[in-house]
C-alpha cells in the first residue's frame, strides 16, 4: 500500500512512519522541517521537503499516488497560536484544506487526521469521551478542530474517507526537550543533566500520558476501520505530575527533587480521556504501561544526553 505521512520528520509522525515501513507500506513523507528533524526520518521512506501549504504537495501526490494520508503536520505551539493566530490558521486550517483538495483531486481513499484533546477545553466531566462538548481554550484548539469539520464535509461531498484521532498527552523518544508541552521530555532531559525540573502548582494536577508507539499503532489500526469516526487515543487513566516525576526520578536514579512554582493561569486541573470507542471501532488499546514507556523514553534521552538540545520550544 502506498501512503503519505505529513509531518513524518516530527516526533509523532516519525513513529507513524516507522510502523508503516515495518508493516511493508510504501511510505512518502512531506515535512518542511520547521520543527521536525532529518535525523528522525526512517531511511525506508521517500522524503520530500516542502509544505502542506504549497504547490509542491500537488506534485508529490500526483507522483506518489497514496491511498491513505496520515496527516500529522501542524503548527503545534499553543503559545504561538495565541501570539500569531493567523500563522496558526495558515498551517493548521488552510494547510489542511489544501491537503484535502489535493487528496480529492487525486483519488486518495482516506485521511487519518491527528487531532488533539485540546479541542475539548476544560473538561465538564471525566473521563472525557468523544461526546464531550468541543470548547477549545486556545487558538490551537480551534485550528485543530476546524479540519475535523472539513473532513466530515468532504466525506459527504466527495466520498473522501477519514478517521480523526484525538490524541491525549503524547510522550516518548524524539519529543522536543524544550517548550511547555512535552513534560516527560523536559523532566527527563533535566534530570539527566543534573537539573531540577519545575512543577507548576502543587503537582497534583492530572493528565493522560499516552506512549508514542501506542499512538503510532492507533494510526495503523485506522487504515481499515473507524471510517467517518472521531476516536480518542489515550490511556483512560489520570496520572498526576508528581507521580510522573517520581517515576522518572526512580528510572533515572536522580537524587534531585522538583522545584515548585506558582500554578500557570488557565492550566486545566484534571484531564483524562476514555479510549473505549477506539477499542470498539478499530480494536486498538494501549499496550505500554507508563513505567515501560518512561523506561524507553529515558533510555533514548540517556543516549542523547551528551548532545546539545535543539529545536524550537513548543506545546
Ligand atoms: N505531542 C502531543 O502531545 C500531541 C497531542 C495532541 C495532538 N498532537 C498532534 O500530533 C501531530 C504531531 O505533533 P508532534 O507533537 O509530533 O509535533 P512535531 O512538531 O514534532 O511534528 C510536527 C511536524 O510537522 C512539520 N510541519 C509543520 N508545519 C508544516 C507544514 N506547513 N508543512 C509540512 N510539514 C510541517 C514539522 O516540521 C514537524 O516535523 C500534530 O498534528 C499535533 O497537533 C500532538
Amino acid at each position: 500500500m502506498r501512503v503519505l505521512v505529513t509531518g513524518g520528520a516530527g516526533f509523532i509522525g516519525s513513529h507513524v512512519v516507522d510502523v508503516l515501513v515495518s508493516a511493508g507500506a510504501q511510505v512518502a513523507v512531506l515535512d518542511d522541517l520547521s520543527t521536525g528533524r532529518f535525523e528522525n526520518l526512517n531511511p525506508g521512506a521517500n522524503f520530500y521537503r516542502g509544505s502542506i501549504e504549497g504547490a509542491e504537495l500537488v506534485e508529490l501526490i500526483e507522483r506518489e499516488r497514496p491511498a491513505v494520508v496520515f496527516h500529522q503536520a501542524a503548527q503545534v505551539d499553543v503559545q504561538r497560536s495565541l501570539r500569531e493566530p493567523l500563522a496558526d490558521v495558515k498551517t493548521n486550517i488552510s494547510g489542511t484544506l489544501n491537503l484535502l483538495e489535493v487528496c480529492r483531486r487525486f483519488g486518495v481513499k482516506k485521511v487519518v487526521y491527528a487531532s488533539s484533546a485540546a479541542v475539548y477545553g476544560n473538561p465538564s466531566y471525566l473521563p472525557v469521551d468523544e461526546k464531550h462538548p468541543v470548547e477549545p481554550l486556545s487558538c490551537y484548539g480551534i485550528s485543530k478542530y476546524v479540519p475535523e469539520l472539513y473532513l466530515e464535509t468532504y466525506r459527504h461531498l466527495y466520498g473522501l474517507n477519514y478517521t480523526v484521532l484525538r490524541y491525549a498527552n503524547v510522550y516518548g523518544p524524539r519529543q522536543d526537550v524544550q517548550g511547555e508541552g512535552g513534560v516527560v521530555a523536559v523532566f527527563t532531559w533535566k534530570l539527566l543533566r543534573g537539573e531540577s525540573p519545575c512543577i507548576f502548582g502543587d503537582g497534583e494536577q492530572t493528565r493522560d500520558f499516552i506512549y508514542v508507539k501506542d499512538v503510532a499503532a492507533a494510526n495503523l489500526a485506522a487504515i481499515d476501520g473507524g471510517n467517518g469516526m472521531v476516536l480518542n487515543i489515550s490511556t483512560g487513566a489520570p496520572v498526576s505530575v508528581n507521580t510522573l516525576f517520581a517515576g522518572l526520578k526512580e528510572i533515572t536514579g536522580s537524587p534531585l527533587g522538583a522545584v515548585y512554582g506558582p500554578p500557570r493561569p488557565g492550566d486545566i486541573t484534571h484531564s483524562y480521556l476514555s479510549a473505549e470507542r477506539a477499542g470498539a471501532a478499530v480494536g486498538w488499546s494501549p499496550r505500554y504501561s507508563l513505567a515501560e514507556g518512561l523506561r524507553e523514553t529515558v533510555a533514548h534521552y540517556a543516549e542523547k544526553s551528551s548532545m546539545p538540545p535543539c529545536g524550537a520550544g513548543r506545546g
